[in-house]
């Protein structure tokens, strides 16, 4: 068989492994510019959590939404995630908040599987908040999750992860482990969104049930980095949410890295806490707010983004054998990606070896 290959003149740019932007929230309807308002008046997100903005508004507007309408939403973010380099992500439920609703979500993301260039990896999240109408009962809810919701998601291969949202306000460390036990005994790949708001004991959690990856991490103790640095869970850190509100802190990038851990970053791309799909400016954050180096940021934006969606064999590097999902940037040196900030570099996107994207 003769292949035909076309030539492509990257001289004076830079060539890289398209991002694997491992953890978005794809699928929501409308915005929550109203909750943006109040966090930079001065309430903070728990506060808005619990006068029923949040998570709550968001799984409202779900519910009246069509699986063509999330759907139709979802494309056109996606055709910006492939205009900024991105060529593999995960996509997420979460905005269900009831068993019909989470099904709906995880049905829309299969429809994008079918019908998007990109790469998108399922994941079930099955406690993200305590609906409404079991207030007082997460008990129950959670029953509900492990009998009802989980065994329907994994019959349909819906999804291939199942996370939890482990904090104060959400959900205990011990429902999180009923879940993720439950979901792993029906093949689903555990990970956990973790210390992000208070210190829970998730991310040891998430070491316990073999989680592939912990998330957040803003409040991680010095043994929990010591753990996360000797075990397999890669530490994926979402600076995004950081800087949205314009918080101070962000996580430790440093102390996780100088331990040993294996650290990923992605944009967490959602209404509420990070609305940014540019994986670039994600890089800039890490280097300016977190002080990682730019080759760090490079290495955790592709390879340990494909770590933490256990795709390492096929994606993540530019090597012989893995799928020729590439980018090209207009920068003569990789530095600029983070140092020129907030702008789109990014002039094509390759997705296993065909032009998906191209300026102009
Ligand atoms: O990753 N932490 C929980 N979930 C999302 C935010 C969800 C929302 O506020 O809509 C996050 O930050
Ligand atoms: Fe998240």
């Amino acid at each position: 068989m003769r292949l035909r290959a076309q030539a492509i003149d990257c001289r004076g740019r830079v060539v890289m492994p398209g991002f694997v932007d491992s953890h978005t929230h794809l699928i929501f309807a409308g915005s929550r510019v109203n909750d943006y308002e109040l966090r930079l008046r001065g309430k903070t997100y728990e506060e808005i959590a619990s006068a029923g903005g949040g998570i709550q508004s968001s799984a409202q507007k779900v519910r009246t939404a069509s699986v063509s309408s999330l759907a139709e939403q979802a494309r056109k973010f996606l055709g910006e995630f492939a205009a900024h380099g991105t060529t593999t992500m995960e996509v997420k439920s979460g905005y269900g908040l009831a068993i019909e609703q989470e099904l709906k979500i995880l049905r829309v993301i299969r429809i994008l599987q079918q019908d998007t260039t990109l790469d998108l990896l399922s994941t079930l999240l099955a406690l993200h908040a305590l609906p409404a109408s079991f207030k007082g009962r997460a008990a129950q809810y959670v029953e509900e999750v492990i009998t009802r919701l989980i065994p329907v998601v994994a019959h349909g291969k819906l999804a291939e992860f199942i996370d939890c949202f482990c904090d104060r306000g959400a959900f205990s460390v011990e429902d999180c482990r009923r879940v993720l036990a439950a979901g792993r005994g029906f093949g689903l790949v555990p990970r956990i969104h973790a210390e992000q708001h208070s210190r829970t004991g998730a991310a040891l959690l998430g070491i316990k049930c073999g989680a592939a990856s912990a998330e957040h991490l803003d409040k991680v103790s010095p043994a929990d980095i010591r753990a996360l640095a000797r075990s397999n869970v890669v530490a994926t850190l979402l600076p995004g949410v950081n800087f949205h509100p314009g918080l101070k802190q962000y996580p430790p990038a440093r102390r996780l890295i100088t331990a040993g851990a294996a650290v990923a970053l992605a944009t967490d791309f959602n209404p509420g806490t990070s609305p940014t799909l540019n994986m670039q400016f994600i890089m800039s954050l890490a280097c300016t707010q977190m002080r990682m180096t730019p080759p760090e940021a490079i290495a955790a934006s592709t390879i340990n983004g494909a770590c933490a969606r256990r795709r390492a064999d096929r994606i993540g590097s530019l090597e012989a054998g893995k799928q020729a999902d590439l980018i090209v940037l207009d920068v003569d040196d990789y530095r600029e990606i983070p140092y020129y900030f907030a702008v789109n570099h990014c002039v094509m996107t390759v997705k296993r070896g065909r032009i998906i994207y191209s300026q102009g």
